[in-house]
């Protein structure tokens, strides 16, 4: 299995257009030790032709320049994508699409229920795309048993679960999460037994979860903030890490600590914040990511399994 890592960084991208704070403003004044990353995706192959992406970035023209195996190479028109997963209906996982609305072929979208209905109602991306591509809508089972193949993407097979989460802020019910605002999906090559667990919005590692992510060789998880109060200790926010949906890295019951749990397979954090100083290759927090051999993804990063 072929993954590659599009975008690494959550919403905003880093560094971020309006944000002045140590990061961004040190990337921009090439006073810190860091890369810029687009905003989250990742896109999947298990022939290296025919791929799915996780998400839509506000960034995926870029991405895909940025990528040849996603470009036309066949056709007049043509894409490596053949469909598209949404983890979930936030802003930097599905303002992409309006930028993949050319063409005479549907869009093939994998979403929840829930999911849908944001992008049909709060935001109406999906109906918007009507007057363009078009979509061919499936749903995506979260019961976490369930397995589901993508016709066009051969050799993967994929299975979804609902994670706790909050549904995005324009949401008609950003307040009352439902199963599948979010979900975790773990991908598994058909032909080698390969798995890989991919949830870049991760607020809790509840119990109907290990089962699921111990099966996997490469374990992709949540890696926006370092500690629940880092937005508002930077004073850009009054809410903490957990309340939005993501388990930070650091303390008691973080990342740091509940990966530790899965032995010895690849870990890998993504969705990262522009604020989070593991950002920074030389410090003391990416110090500690390195003795726990848990990696930060970058844009460009290949993962085969
Ligand atoms: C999130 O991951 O919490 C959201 O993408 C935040 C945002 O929309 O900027
Ligand atoms: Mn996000
Ligand atoms: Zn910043």
């Amino acid at each position: 299995m072929h993954i590659h890592v599009l975008g690494a960084a959550a919403g905003g991208g880093f560094p971020q257009w309006n944000c002045n704070c140590f990061n961004c403003d040190g990337l921009r004044k090439g006073t810190i030790k860091a890369t810029k990353r687009t905003q989250s995706s990742i896109c999947v192959s298990g022939d290296g032709v025919n791929w799915v992406l996780f998400n839509a970035s506000p960034d995926v023209l870029q991405q895909i320049q940025d990528f040849a195996p996603l470009q036309p190479g066949r056709a007049i028109r043509d894409s490596g994508i053949q469909a598209i997963i949404l983890i979930d209906a936030q802003i930097d996982h599905t303002t992409g699409l309006f930028m993949l609305r050319e063409g005479k072929v549907k869009r093939e979208i994998y979403c929840t229920d829930m999911v849908y209905e944001d992008l049909t109602s709060g935001n109406q991306i999906l109906n918007i795309l009507g007057h363009y591509c078009g979509i061919n809508r499936h749903d995506v089972p979260i019961d976490g048993n369930t397995r589901f193949e993508i016709p066009n993407v051969p050799n993967l097979r994929f299975t979804a679960v609902a994670l706790k989460s909050a549904a995005p802020p324009y949401s008609p019910h950003r307040n009352d999460p439902h199963p599948g605002d979010t979900i975790g999906v773990l991908i598994e090559e058909i032909s080698t037994g390969k798995k890989c667990w991919y949830s870049p919005g991760l607020a809790e590692i509840e119990p109907h979860l290990p089962p699921l992510m111990s099966q996997a060789d490469c374990i992709m998880v949540d890696g926006t903030f370092w500690t629940d109060t880092e937005m508002i200790d930077m004073g850009l926010m009054t809410k903490t890490a957990r309340s939005i949906g993501h388990n930070p890295q650091s303390g008691e019951g973080g990342m740091i600590e509940k990966l530790n749990e899965f032995g010895d397979v690849r870990k890998v954090l993504i969705h990262i914040n522009n604020t989070n100083p593991i950002l920074r290759e030389d410090s003391a927090e990416r110090a500690i990511l390195d003795t726990h051999k848990i990696e930060v993804a970058y844009d460009g990063m290949d993962i085969i399994l």
